[in-house]
């Protein structure tokens, strides 16, 4: 189809408006939307009915990783480390089917506690976490050396040094508020989920140590559930022998048995210290093609279409988590694209499918730092660089999930305009499907419509102003005027 032939009206004959949406007169200024290039926007592909939940969360685990600062894969190759350690300790099945979950799954409740962090240390998040991981912070002498290398780490040694004894005098007891806050949400998610009650409390326990100086509830030895203590010792593990090797992993879990962790366990793991093919297919691969043969075969769990917006709505959870300043965002733009499609006279199978790209359209910010994402005051153009990149981000982490790659452009291209000043493939009106307009519509709106911690949420007369001059040139018309068109939006 050559650059300037007609396609399609955005909204032709047949489309149905509710009664009270004043439906467009600008249709015939419309841009119109073309069938698809290769590669963007195409209509889900019809899937099979059947998918197994571990190919969901293991694809989506990577979300988790990225806030957590670490690389690609750190869940799945903890999965495969932990499923190792159950069989040297013949878990039954009902134990193995709960850890396996519980080990993809382990960080869902990462990203609630990073703004505080970020606030805190006045630091990029990511790059605390990631130090964190590889940190003894139940030693004083290494969690002050913490504070002092990442607190304003890119200021000067006096701002950095003050910023620590600050930290040091002022925010004693954030650590165990700020563990608490992060078990709680992993665990509850877990639950909503629809997970073995094990798996929450694994969730729960992961950073409880053998000693009882763990955190957040101090437990100690047996009172630390077995499948919690697993994951904890795998995520260790992992972390260090994807930085520095075998050895060093194991050095790791060898100095900290009866510390951090359960002797029994690290006995168990030398159990295959020596099986060189194991390792070296752990460092090989991501192991994502792998991880689902290691769910026990009769206890396999599938995700139904209930079960796959479950899915997208606990992890729209870990999004919004991720800042106070949006901290319903994906949820309430979900609603409003729904509202709007719906108004619009979208069939019910696409609202589907914009349901759950709503959900998941922010998931690429788990991996952008909180000090860009909250910064009060304007973005750098580094840093507006950076936040740009979110969208990238989401198409990269839901193409991996073959029953969420069918809208990962759609979700990706919430930020791009029909003029094409939008990010970040720069799209224009002749890319842009309908439910691509309605969700920037809807991401739009949403962000105006809800509480921000600097102002109260904006009456919808006065989010119908501020977005109008936009209509026609950056935002669709009809899908504006099906916003316009309700008495009241949706949250
Ligand atoms: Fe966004
Ligand atoms: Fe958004």
């Amino acid at each position: 189809m050559s650059q300037n032939a007609p396609g399609p009206p955005l909204c032709g004959p047949g489309i149905r408006f509710a009664s009270n949406v004043a439906v467009a007169t600008q249709i015939n200024d419309l841009a119109p939307f073309v069938a698809p290039r290769p590669g963007i926007l195409r209509r889900p592909a019809v899937e099979p009915a059947e998918v197994r939940l571990s190919e969901v969360v293991s694809a989506l685990s990577h979300a988790l990783d990225i806030t957590e600062g670490q690389p690609a894969g750190h869940a799945v190759r903890t999965c495969v480390i932990g499923m190792r350690l159950a069989e040297v300790l013949h878990l039954t099945l009902d134990e193995r089917s709960a850890l396996f979950y519980a080990l993809l799954l382990k960080d869902l409740g990462c990203s609630s506690n990073a703004a505080r962090l970020a606030r805190i240390f006045q630091a990029d998040d990511l790059l605390l976490k990631r130090a964190h991981k590889v940190t003894d912070w139940s030693r004083g002498a290494d969690s002050a050396l913490y504070a002092f290398r990442y607190a304003r780490a890119d200021r000067h040694v006096l701002a950095r040094t003050v910023q620590a004894l600050k930290v040091a005098f002022t925010e004693q007891g954030s650590g165990r508020a700020m563990t608490e806050t992060r078990c709680e949400r992993g665990a509850d998610i877990a639950r909503q989920l629809g997970l073995d009650p094990m798996t929450s409390e694994a969730i729960r326990a992961l950073d409880e140590h053998w000693d009882g100086h763990g955190m957040p509830y101090g437990r100690a030895g047996d009172q630390i559930p077995l499948l919690g203590r697993i994951c904890g010792l795998a995520q260790t593990v992992e972390v260090f022998f994807t930085a520095h090797g075998r050895d060093a992993a194991y050095a790791v879990a060898r100095k900290r048995a009866g510390t951090w962790f359960d002797p029994g366990m690290v006995a168990a793991l030398t159990a295959f210290e020596d099986d060189v093919a194991f390792w070296g297919t752990l460092q090989a691969t991501d192991q994502l093609e792998f991880v689902a043969d290691l769910e026990p075969r009769d206890r396999v769990l599938f995700a139904d279409e209930a079960r796959l917006d479950d899915v997208a709505e606990a992890f729209a959870r870990v999004i919004d988590a991720k800042s106070p300043y949006t901290a319903r965002h994906s949820a309430g733009v979900a609603s409003i694209a729904v509202a709007l499609g719906r108004a619009m006279g979208r069939p019910d199978e696409e609202l589907v499918t914009l349901r759950r790209a709503a959900l998941l359209h922010d998931i690429g910010k788990l991996g952008i730092s909180n000090a860009i994402l909250d910064k009060p005051g304007k973005l750098t153009p580094e840093e507006f660089a950076a936040m740009r990149r979110h969208t990238g981000y989401t198409l990269e982490i839901l193409r991996r999930v073959r029953r969420f790659g069918a809208f990962a452009e759609l979700a990706a291209a919430h930020h791009e305009r029909l003029d094409g000043t939008g990010y970040h493939l720069g799209l224009t009106a002749r890319d842009l499907s309908p439910l691509a307009r309605i969700l920037a519509v809807a991401d739009v709106a949403e962000a105006l419509t809800a509480e921000r911690p600097y102002r109260p949420a904006l009456p919808r007369d006065q989010v119908l102003g501020i977005m109008r001059p936009q209509v026609g040139s950056a935002l669709c018309p009809v899908a504006f005027e099906a916003l316009a068109g309700m008495n009241r939006i949706p949250t």
